[in-house]
């Protein structure tokens, strides 16, 4: 019995992370424009901005991958609602950046709230800066398929 040079599973993982490096290469050569758009302003940078800010200020009701609070869709005793998730499996990608921006500066009271209607979720105004606050949104939205992501870029 001969022995290999290297173990067939070694040889695996090679061919593995070189299939990987090419599938990563091609995708960067037919990436459209408005996926560069979105490379430009979602760059690692800001991502890894977006994911400290996240980690510091949300994810005490967010959940730390945006998972959002048990039964997230039922008004507790006290009226207020548990926090959504924030991945695909939330509702936050049904709202345009512009919403979602007004949200988290001016807190949930304050943009939808009214006579009845009580949020949980506070304002980051005057904590977080403007760019903490795309930053965190670029986060979350990394936090989405697809799918997710091209539905709310379309919306207005
Ligand atoms: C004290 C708990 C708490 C913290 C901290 C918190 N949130 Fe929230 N958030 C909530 C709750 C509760 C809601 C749902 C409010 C409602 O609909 O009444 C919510 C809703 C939201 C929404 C609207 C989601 C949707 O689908 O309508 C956004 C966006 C959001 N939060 C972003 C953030 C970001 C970004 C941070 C950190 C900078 C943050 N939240 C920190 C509790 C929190």
């Amino acid at each position: 019995m001969t022995s290999l040079p290297l173990p067939v599973g070694a040889v695996r993982r090679r061919i593995a992370i070189f299939l990987s490096i090419a599938a990563a290469a091609i995708l960067l050569a037919c990436g459209s424009e408005e996926d560069e758009a979105r490379r430009e302003t979602s760059g690692d940078e800001v991502l890894a901005l977006g994911a400290s800010v996240f980690a510091t200020n949300c994810a005490t009701c967010h959940g730390e991958r945006g998972e959002g609070q048990p039964n997230w869709q039922s008004r507790k005793a006290d009226g207020v609602l548990p926090a959504p998730p924030h991945d695909s499996t939330g509702h936050t990608w049904h709202h345009p950046d512009s919403v979602l921006i007004e949200i988290i500066t001016v807190g949930g009271q304050a943009a939808y709230g009214g006579p009845g209607i009580m949020s949980g979720m506070p304002a980051f105004g005057e904590e977080l800066s403007s760019d903490e606050i795309a930053a965190v949104l670029a986060y979350i939205k990394s936090l989405w398929g697809d799918d997710e992501r091209a539905y709310q870029r379309a919306l207005r």
